[in-house]
């Protein structure tokens, strides 16, 4: 079966690989990554402060956040390798380079614009074959407006653009008021790419001692809704390449995300909640999939159930809104 597919200028094998996470912070779960047959290795996020090395060991000291993602422990690094400071990544970019033939994707989240073009150069500089450029914001100062907030963005993947000639993808949160206009702006800023979408990591209250309770849940497939919807309206509209990041945990949920319009189909809970080889069983059960299903390959199913094949996407949505409202019965409570 033929799961090739385009992402990012990058012909890749089949679609399927591990996104952003500390899966690849270290070196033999790469390996592990890439002999599961993982179609590009995404790093974890290089944070402008270097925060996950010095204020997030505050933040833990302070909140006790480190006992709150048990589940993930087992495959996450030890403290001290996740926390990678900015030389440490670079360094990590440029062996993984030497280790797996693969394209390394690699992954920024900066504050301010300069940090972004400095950040970017170094990490091309590095090797990375690509960026994603991770846009983690919640916007909360009531004196700016969305407009504001969606200029920020595409400034920044417009300097991005300017800085580093390999391909950019943004990785984005489906928070904006029209994020289809946002899109088409990322892209005539210069992007190659989507990513959909960032989860936010969402406190809880501790009612009882008054406390913040920092919590990180691995996802389900219930978040992959969204982003199908988001997939099957993005691909009529947008020209560049889309991946999907969130609640993808089988080979049905990728065939779903590529049915919508998905070019990529990265995973990070799945993986690690049950190890890079995962990855091997989830290609074999997606050509499994195809050839049941009658298909030659990979790319005759993708983009098949967007909304661009089928039509205007207001009017399309307008329309299961009412339907889903109409199927409601009391059996279902
Ligand atoms: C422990 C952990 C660390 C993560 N670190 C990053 C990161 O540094 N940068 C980023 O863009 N996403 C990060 N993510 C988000 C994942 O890339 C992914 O978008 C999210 O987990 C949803 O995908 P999933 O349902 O396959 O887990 C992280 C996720 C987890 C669980």
């Amino acid at each position: 079966m033929d799961l090739s597919t385009t992402y990012l200028g990058f012909e890749l094998p089949h679609p399927l690989m591990p996104g952003s996470s500390p899966l690849a912070d270290d070196l033999d779960s790469v390996r592990r990554l890439e002999d599961a047959g993982a179609a590009a290795i995404v790093l974890r996020s290089l944070f402008e402060e270097q925060i996950v090395g010095d204020e997030l060991a505050t933040y833990r000291a302070h909140t006790g956040a480190a006992e709150s993602h048990a589940e993930a422990a087992s495959y996450l690094p030890d403290p001290a390798v996740f926390a990678l400071g900015t030389h440490d990544y670079l360094e990590q970019i440029q062996k993984i380079k030497a280790a797996v033939k693969v394209p390394v994707i690699a992954s920024l989240n900066g504050t301010t614009p300069e940090s972004w073009i400095e950040y970017a150069r170094l990490i091309e500089q590095a090797g990375a074959d690509a960026l994603e450029i991770n846009i983690y914001e919640l916007a909360t100062d009531p004196l700016e407006s969305g407009e504001d907030v969606e200029d920020r963005t595409v400034a920044v993947v417009a300097a991005v653009r300017e800085a580093v000639k390999i391909p950019i993808a943004a990785k984005l949160s489906p928070f904006y008021s029209s994020l289809s206009h946002l899109a088409g702006r990322i892209e005539r800023a210069g992007a190659n790419g989507l990513v959909l979408f960032n989860r936010f990591y969402q406190p809880d209250i501790d009612a009882e001692n008054l406390e913040i309770e920092p919590r990180l849940y691995l996802s389900s497939p219930v978040e992959l809704l969204l982003r199908l919807r988001w997939l099957a309206v993005l691909s009529g509209q947008f020209q560049g390449s889309l991946a999907v990041t969130g609640g993808v945990h089988n080979a049905i949920d990728a065939v779903k995300a590529v049915m919508a319009g998905a070019h990529a189909v990265q995973m990070v809970s799945v993986l690690m909640r049950r190890g890079p080889e995962t990855l091997t069983r989830l290609r074999a059960d997606l050509t499994r999939w195809l050839e049941e299903h009658g298909y030659d390959s990979l790319r005759q199913m993708q983009g098949s159930m967007s909304y661009g094949r089928g039509g205007d996407a207001a009017a399309i949505e307008r329309s299961n809104y009412m339907r889903i409202l109409q199927s409601w019965r009391p059996d279902d409570a």
